[in-house]
């Protein structure tokens, strides 16, 4: 199995390799599908329909739009958290999709590349919902970790045979600075999900935003979670965090997974 490295509108793109299928790790933005069709069928020489899964770690636009599109397209199921079609319900769940859209965009006009439509459906409605420890359909070598904090439903992919653990959006790495994703809508469950995440056995870690497969251990991450904490988060995302609070979806999530863990 190999795992290529792609460069998004926004953030990375990764697909596995292997000899008779492909995975795409997750679900990157809607533009993005000419270049992970453009990958396999020119770089791979392989044909689109070798791709038998995308992953969707969570609904934000950068992780969703071209595995909706992919789908539409050329029929390539999708696999996500169970509850991520929660995440975007109601009306503050509508308000909560078009402004992850607008700042995706800022973040495109922001880097002054070509802007291109990254809008996408907020509901994923996945062929096939996981939870916690669930391996993927047709990959049984990558487990699903729930790894709530940055949002309700965000998952972390891990390979035991090679290692390796893909943690999207748990993690960004800007300016050869580790930080926290922006918002953490949730620091306390987010502590626990860094806690649960580092006791697994990877020493190859791939994220969405950023550098990190160099690391020699990247398992301190997540040990020194608190040290990623302390960074500073600009203003605009404190105001964006309190609002998807008072959603109904993330009021409720809290209060079900603390009453869970008891
Ligand atoms: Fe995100």
């Amino acid at each position: 199995m190999k795992i290529h490295r792609l460069k998004g509108q926004i953030q990375n793109i990764f697909i596995a390799e292997y000899d008779e299928k492909l995975l795409l790790l997750d679900g990157a933005c809607k533009s993005d599908y000419k270049i992970i069709y453009t990958f396999i069928t020119n770089d791979l020489k392989r044909k689109i329909s070798d791709l038998k899964l995308s992953v969707v770690t969570h609904i934000h636009p950068d992780h969703a739009g071209a595995a909706q599109f992919l789908r539409k397209k050329f029929n390539i199921p999708v696999a996500a958290f169970k509850t991520i079609d929660l995440w975007y319900s109601g009306i503050t769940g509508k308000i909560q999709h078009l402004t992850d859209i607008a700042l995706a965009a800022y973040v495109i006009l922001k880097s002054k590349k070509k802007y291109k439509s990254i809008y996408y459906k907020r509901k994923l409605e996945a062929n096939y919902k996981l939870s916690d420890g669930e391996t993927l359909p047709f990959f049984s070598d990558w487990k699903i970790i729930h790894s709530p904090g940055h949002t309700s439903h965000d998952i972390c992919l891990f390979n035991e045979e090679h290692k390796i653990l893909y943690a999207a959006d748990l993690i960004l790495e800007i300016n050869e600075k580790f930080m926290m994703p922006f918002p953490v809508v949730f620091p306390e469950i987010m502590k626990l999900t860094f806690n649960k995440i580092s006791h697994f056995n990877f020493n190859k870690l791939y994220i969405a935003h950023g550098t990190a497969e160099n690391l020699e251990n990247p398992k301190l991450l997540f040990e020194k979670e608190s040290e990623l904490f302390s960074g500073k988060v600009p203003k605009k995302f404190g105001i964006l965090k309190n609002f998807i609070k008072f959603s109904k979806c993330a009021r409720n999530f809290e209060k079900i997974y603390f009453s869970e863990m008891k």
